[in-house]
């Protein structure tokens, strides 16, 4: 018997995702990663400009056995040595979730042991405590990924999440690939604006900051919007196109993006305060994004906050946050989901167990 496998009272937890074009086989010990396997469809999506659903479920179905196969033998475990099964019920694309149920159901019959259906998004909160240790309750979550923007007040993981706000229309990682597309870089944009914008000048442009002033700030206090952001970001670029004017991409992309992290740091610090949370933690893709990691980490040291963000590698899409929030669940003494139990492409971000 390996290390990995050898008994201790800590759970031992596979977590399956497949809410998106990821594959994601986690095995997490407790609190702690053994092995993270990821297979990504997105080169499949990158010429459409976006995922297409009917291909990520057939990716998914391909890669789920590998991918488990993978994550074993890396971690040096055996299927007979699990405690428990946990995968993303919802939200997410209902094709692509329904593999990972699916397959997660087949390993809790043949295993004999319980299964957790267990919501993305508390996920995304959930894996970092395989990165820096068990969560402060309460702590303050702000989750920024290609389908939402989230400030959430988190007592405990497991079983309580309220939403103090999201986007009343794109995502932040939308906005990321929407403008992407229009600078003409590469699908998914986020880490191409990323990159690009390291060479830019953040403040060419006084790119707009949506819902932070005047009533709509009172009224939109912890909500985000970045439509009118993408918007104004396609204006400018086309006036330039069309005066025959070369377009600074480089500025556009870090001037863009500074506009994203000025907006998000400054309402989750801001809805620490307000609801006195002293810890933030960051999820989800944008969280890979270095600008606002760095800013993020200025504003919390300046108000006295502590922040949280995982490695980039965990702030996407991943089967090890599913594994981290089914060790929390088994921890402490949730009960196991039934096995009946649908995907939920619509999941609120309330719900999270199914
Ligand atoms: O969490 P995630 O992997 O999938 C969803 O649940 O949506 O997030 C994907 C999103 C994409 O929009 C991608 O462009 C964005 O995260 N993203 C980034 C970066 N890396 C990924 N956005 C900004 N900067 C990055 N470095
Ligand atoms: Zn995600």
């Amino acid at each position: 018997m390996s290390a990995a496998s050898r008994n201790t009272d800590q759970p031992l937890v596979l977590g399956l995702e497949t809410s998106c074009d990821e594959t994601g086989v986690g095995i997490v010990r407790g609190e702690t990663l053994l092995f993270d396997a990821i297979a990504s469809s997105v080169d499949e999506h990158a010429r459409f400009g976006g995922v297409v659903p009917e291909v990520a479920s057939r990716a998914h179905l391909e890669a789920m056995v590998p991918t488990i196969e993978r994550a074993t033998r890396e971690a040096g475990v055996r299927l007979s040595d699990l405690d428990a099964i946990a995968v993303t019920s919802g939200p997410g694309l209902a094709g692509a979730l329904m593999v990972g149920v699916g397959a997660a159901k087949a390993l809790s019959v043949a295993l004999g042991i319980p299964l957790y259906g267990v919501n993305h998004l508390a996920s995304h909160v959930a894996v970092d405590i395989v990165e820096h240790g068990p969560l402060p309750e309460p702590t303050l979550a702000m989750l920024v990924s290609g389908g939402h923007s989230s400030l959430l007040l988190v007592p405990d993981v497991t079983h309580d999440i309220r939403s103090l706000g999201s986007t009343i229309d794109d995502a932040a990682g939308e906005a990321f690939d929407k403008v992407a597309r229009v600078l003409g870089l590469p699908f998914p944009g986020g880490p191409h604006i990323d990159r690009m914008a390291r060479e830019g000048n953040r403040v060419a442009i006084d790119f707009p900051r949506g819902l932070t002033t005047g009533r709509d700030m009172e009224r939109y206090r912890f909500d985000f919007s970045f439509s009118g952001l993408k918007t104004s970001v396609a204006r400018w670029v086309q006036a330039r196109e069309a005066a025959g004017e070369p377009v600074p991409v480089a500025d556009v992309a870090a001037s863009f993006q500074e506009a994203v992290t000025d907006v998000l740091t400054r309402k989750a610090v801001l809805a620490c305060k307000e609801h006195g949370v002293a810890n933030l933690q960051i999820g989800g893709g944008v969280a890979a994004n270095s600008r606002l990691r760095a800013m993020a980490q200025e504003r919390c040291d300046a108000a006295g906050i502590t922040l949280r963000v995982p490695r980039p590698g965990l702030c996407t899409d991943n089967g090890a946050m599913v594994a981290s929030l089914g060790a929390q669940m088994v921890l402490k003494g949730r009960a196991p989901s039934d096995l009946g139990l649908p995907a939920d492409s619509s999941m609120p971000v309330t719900q999270i167990q199914s």
